[in-house]
């Protein structure tokens, strides 16, 4: 569809899609849903769900992109007819919404991130509330947006080689660093244990609750990032003879990893500077307003200003490399459905994503509105993309995995889970989403 774009290498493939899933899910994500509870039981239905439904369906994800050569728009029409045509609308819609809240979150990032350079960040804890409402509002929020959605945009524009694979080649292995740097750091810190005490204690009841399940379900979905087309979309310009499993389960790993790292830094970051009573609501804020006013604190100096620029330069790229996934989705659509060029449909899909954004940034409690709904059409989405691919065409998922000489039996074992397994999960999970977001629907 966009002519002889193709990624630079497989391992330039792997760390871009790999950056789609490394973002705020893991950093904020991850912290804000583990703190409402679960435990060590979140922890493992977290894990369950990604090996079990999100793997398969995001090899499934790639091979529809690679297979069809289109963009989310339309490859769902063309390799299942017109009836699934609709899909393929749920994928730009779905993107672009998430996109919408997504960038207003990295805005925050920004904001805090200039403050920690600039050691602006509040001292005690009545600051720390104030300064969550002074960024989450008015016109620093809105600053930020727009900052964030250019820096987007501008690597969107650049293409995939010369923006989005240029970017994440050194962007995800600086990401990796200091993400070990800081979880190091945090080990040796005296409290440390009861961070780690929190994130992995064990309460089995908590397997049955559906507050958890449907956290680990809207977790899961999220920081893998499977189910709208994102990674379809990278997958375009895969190489045919690229081993689509084999990338899969590394984009898998990198991200799981992340997030239990992030979670080894986070909450022992909590426990180290006593803020567990701020924490236990399990806000949007959580990241933005406790985290920073801990590291400013009297006890912290040069140490605390360093581990704070750190954190927040780190969550900041992580950002970066998510927002861009999810920009190409309404990118490459415009591409491929009316033939814009790249840089005209870059700036039509940014003035919308700033339109739809602005209640997010002007009001934090739409974005958490916001957030939970496109969790719960991320996972319909996801649902319907399976049926597609592993009921409906499921020889389209065959052929194009046996000529990129994958082994027959590894081909009929994901096809196999992914009908069978996969599927009657999302069916469960779905319905247990669906049930939450009604019964905590605030108007
Ligand atoms: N996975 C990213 C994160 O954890 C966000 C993201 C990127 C995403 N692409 C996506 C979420 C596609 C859902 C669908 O922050």
């Amino acid at each position: 569809m966009t002519g002889k774009e193709r990624w630079g290498s497989n391992l330039g493939f792997v760390l871009a899609a790999a950056g789609s899933a490394v973002g705020l899910g893991n950093l904020w994500g991850f912290a804000y849903r583990a703190s409402q509870g679960g435990g060590g039981a979140f922890v493992l239905l977290y894990i369950a769900i990604v090996l079990l439904v999100c793997l398969p369906l995001l090899v499934a994800e790639m091979v529809l992109g690679r297979n069809t050569g289109n963009s989310p728009l339309i490859a769902p029409r063309r390799a299942g007819g017109k009836a699934w045509a609709p899909l393929g609308w749920l994928f730009l819609l779905v993107s672009v919404g998430i996109l919408s809240y997504y960038i207003v979150l990295m805005g925050y990032a920004g904001t805090t991130l200039l403050k920690s350079v600039l050691g602006n960040l509040p001292l005690d804890k009545t600051e720390a509330s104030n300064y969550f409402s002074s960024i989450s509002t008015g016109e620093v929020s809105l600053r930020g947006q727009m900052f964030s959605l250019a820096i987007t945009g501008g690597v969107v524009a650049a293409g995939i080689r010369g923006g989005i694979e240029r970017l994440t080649k050194w962007g995800m292995p600086l990401l990796f660093l200091m993400l070990i740097c800081l979880a190091l750091w945090a080990s040796f810190q005296p409290n440390a244990h009861e961070g780690y005490a929190f994130l992995f204690g064990w309460d089995a009841s908590k397997l049955t609750d559906p507050e958890t399940i449907s956290n680990a379900f809207k977790q899961a979905f999220f920081s893998i990032g499977t189910g709208i087309g994102a990674i379809l979309a990278y997958s375009v310009y895969l190489d045919s003879r690229s081993a689509i499993p084999e990338e899969a389960v590394a984009v898998v790993t990198l991200d799981t990893a992340v997030g239990l790292i992030a979670g080894c830094v986070t909450f022992p970051l909590v426990a180290i500077l006593g803020l567990g009573d701020l924490v236990g609501e399990g806000s949007i804020g959580t990241l933005f307003s406790t985290l920073p006013h801990g590291l400013a604190g009297p006890s912290m100096n040069l140490t605390g200003w360093l581990v704070s620029v750190l954190f927040f330069a780190l969550i900041y790229i992580a950002a970066i490399t998510s927002a861009i996934s999810l920009l190409e989705v309404p990118v490459s659509s415009l591409m491929d459905q009316i033939g814009l060029s790249r840089s005209k449909a870059v700036w039509i899909s940014i003035v919308i994503t700033a339109l739809l954004g602005l209640p997010s940034a002007i009001d934090v409690n739409f974005l958490a509105q916001a957030d939970s709904i496109m969790n719960a059409l991320l996972i319909t989405s996801g649902l319907l993309l399976a049926i597609l691919m592993g009921w409906s065409v499921p020889s389209r998922f065959k052929n194009e995995l046996e000529d990129s000489k994958t082994s027959k039996l590894k081909i009929n074992g994901l096809l196999w889970t992914l009908r069978w397994i996969s599927t009657p999960i999302i069916t469960i999970g779905l319905t247990v989403v669906l049930e939450e977001t009604f019964r905590n629907w605030q108007f």
